[in-house]
């Protein structure tokens, strides 16, 4: 299928990121990949907790390709601590970088994006359920879910639909690098881990034309962890 949509991905360097460009990529979509660290000169450095820089990426898509069709919010960090340890800094950077954003995009999204767009946010099975040490991220992603169904409220006269996904564990560094697990006080069965392009294939859909009456919805990607009792 050869796509004229432009898609515009947050996070893009990343390890889910990286799957949903290459899921997007094989459909013949124009891509505008955004990333705090740019590998590669295909890659546009952007900081997501600076409205600046989401503004300007979304603006990108115009420029390049005339378009903005799908916005697929992916940058995302954590920071582990305990909750009488978390710094005001701490707080402003977990917010910013992973609810905050999402709404600097929304707006810069809804004033370029036409009929038939989306949105998709990526939030975690840690807005529903959580673990210590990760209270910052929890509450981001969990007002994540929220503003998503705000957005598909404002969004819906639009045409403009806005969704959620909450992947569990996924097969990525942000993965192997969570203290909690390196340190074992969080366990995960290897069969309750996912791939990246499991992720991808559930964001494509819902940015898709196949989920023209979705919206508003959080989707949990996670293999039926938040299933289990
Ligand atoms: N891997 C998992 O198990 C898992 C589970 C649930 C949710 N998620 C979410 O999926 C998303 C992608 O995570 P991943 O697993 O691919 O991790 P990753 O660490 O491989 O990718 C995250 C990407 O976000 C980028 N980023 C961080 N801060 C940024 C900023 N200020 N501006 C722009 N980009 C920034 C990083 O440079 C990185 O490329 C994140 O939002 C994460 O919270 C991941």
């Amino acid at each position: 299928m050869v796509s004229q949509r432009t898609v515009l991905i947050t996070g893009a360097a990343g390890g889910i990121g990286r799957a949903v460009a290459k899921a997007f990529a094989e459909e013949g979509a124009s891509l505008v990949l955004a990333d705090l660290h740019a590998p590669d000169s295909d890659m546009i450095r952007c900081d997501v907790s600076k409205e600046k820089d989401v503004e300007a990426a979304c603006q990108s898509a115009i420029d390049r390709f005339g378009r903005l069709d799908v916005i697929v919010n992916i940058a995302g960090m954590m920071i582990f601590k305990p909750i009488e340890e978390l710094t005001e800094q701490d707080w402003q950077q977990v917010i910013a970088v992973n609810l905050l954003s999402v709404g600097y995009s929304t707006k810069h999204g809804f004033r370029r994006m036409k009929p038939g767009s989306a949105i998709v946010n990526v939030s975690s099975v840690h807005a529903v359920q959580t673990t210590a040490m990760v209270s910052s991220y929890a509450a981001a992603k969990a007002g994540m879910l929220a503003l998503t169904r705000a957005a598909a409220i404002e969004g819906k006269p639009k045409g403009i639909r806005c969704n959620a996904v909450l992947p569990g564990a996924v097969d990525t560094a942000m993965l192997w690098d969570n203290p909690n697990i390196k340190s074992g006080a969080e366990t995960i069965d290897p069969a309750d881990v996912g791939k990246p392009e499991e992720v991808a294939a559930a964001i494509r859909f819902l940015a898709s034309a196949e989920a023209s009456f979705v919206t508003g919805a959080s989707l949990a990607v996670d293999g039926g962890r938040l299933a289990q009792l």
